[in-house]
């Protein structure tokens, strides 16, 4: 099973990437958790990556459509994936089509987590993300059993750089811009299914539940 997430920054991708990882027993790709990554590590990628990242906007597409068919072609991708953050772009999903077409293989579900503006900046400030796993935690809505620790893997909870308030609205914008076209994209090609996002994580878990079925 091939699916990609989209939504606005803080419609709660990750997180229930996470849960659908676990459930479907597929890797979960994040292209934000892999740069941020890089940049920790201070690679030539995450030294690029961090320019734009820091300021809200998107990374070139020549620095992210490789970096993604690289990792799909990773034993692990066989048996299908989980795309949380990739496509971004028109010529992402393009590139990503043409990919999946020479390997005989589609997009399943494009899953559109949808959640209004008014919601996104209250989400934001309050994320904590592990440092070690990318996991990803909100101080009201869904707390570490532990403050400041990832129930996961024990690593440090940290803030998001760029969750400060003009980024995250320059990262809507962006958003608007250039990812919302990629809805009619998969909507033609028949894939798109929506999701009620504003619901609490574990609703929104099985809606999403609900529609990929119980098939692996
Ligand atoms: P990326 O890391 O992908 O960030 P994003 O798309 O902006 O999305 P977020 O990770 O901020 O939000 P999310 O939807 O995952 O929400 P979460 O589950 O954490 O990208 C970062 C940057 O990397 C980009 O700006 C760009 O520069 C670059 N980049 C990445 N991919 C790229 C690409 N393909 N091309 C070019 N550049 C790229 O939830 C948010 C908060 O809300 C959490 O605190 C969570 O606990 C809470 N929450 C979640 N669900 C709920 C709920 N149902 N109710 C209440 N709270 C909830
Ligand atoms: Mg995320
Ligand atoms: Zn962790």
């Amino acid at each position: 099973m091939n699916i990609i997430l989209l939504g606005p920054p803080g419609a709660g991708k990750g997180t229930q990437a996470k849960l659908i990882s676990e459930k479907y027993s597929i890797p979960h790709i994040s292209t934000g958790d892999i740069f941020r990554k890089n940049i920790s590590e201070k690679t030539p990628l995450g030294v690029k990556a961090k320019e734009y990242m820091d300021k809200g906007q998107l990374v070139p597409d020549e620095l992210t459509i490789d970096l993604v068919k690289d990792r799909l072609q990773s034993d692990d991708c066989k048996k299908g994936f989980l795309l949380d953050g990739f496509p971004r772009t028109v010529k992402q999903a393009e590139a990503l089509d043409e990919f999946l077409k020479s390997n005989n293989s589609q997009i399943d579900f494009a899953l559109l987590i949808e959640v209004p503006n008014e919601f996104i900046l209250d989400r934001m400030t309050g994320r904590r993300v592990c440092q070690s796993c990318g996991g990803s935690y909100h101080i009201k809505f869904n707390p570490p059993k532990e403050e400041s620790k990832c129930d996961i893997c024990g690593g440090i909870l940290i803030q998001r750089k760029d969750d400060k308030e003009e980024t995250v609205k320059e990262r809507l914008n962006v958003y608007e811009k250039q990812t919302q076209p990629l809805v009619d994209y998969y909507n033609e090609k028949n894939a798109l299914c929506k999701v009620n996002g504003t619901e609490t994580i574990d609703n929104v878990f099985k809606d999403i539940c609900n529609i990929l079925g119980s098939d692996k």
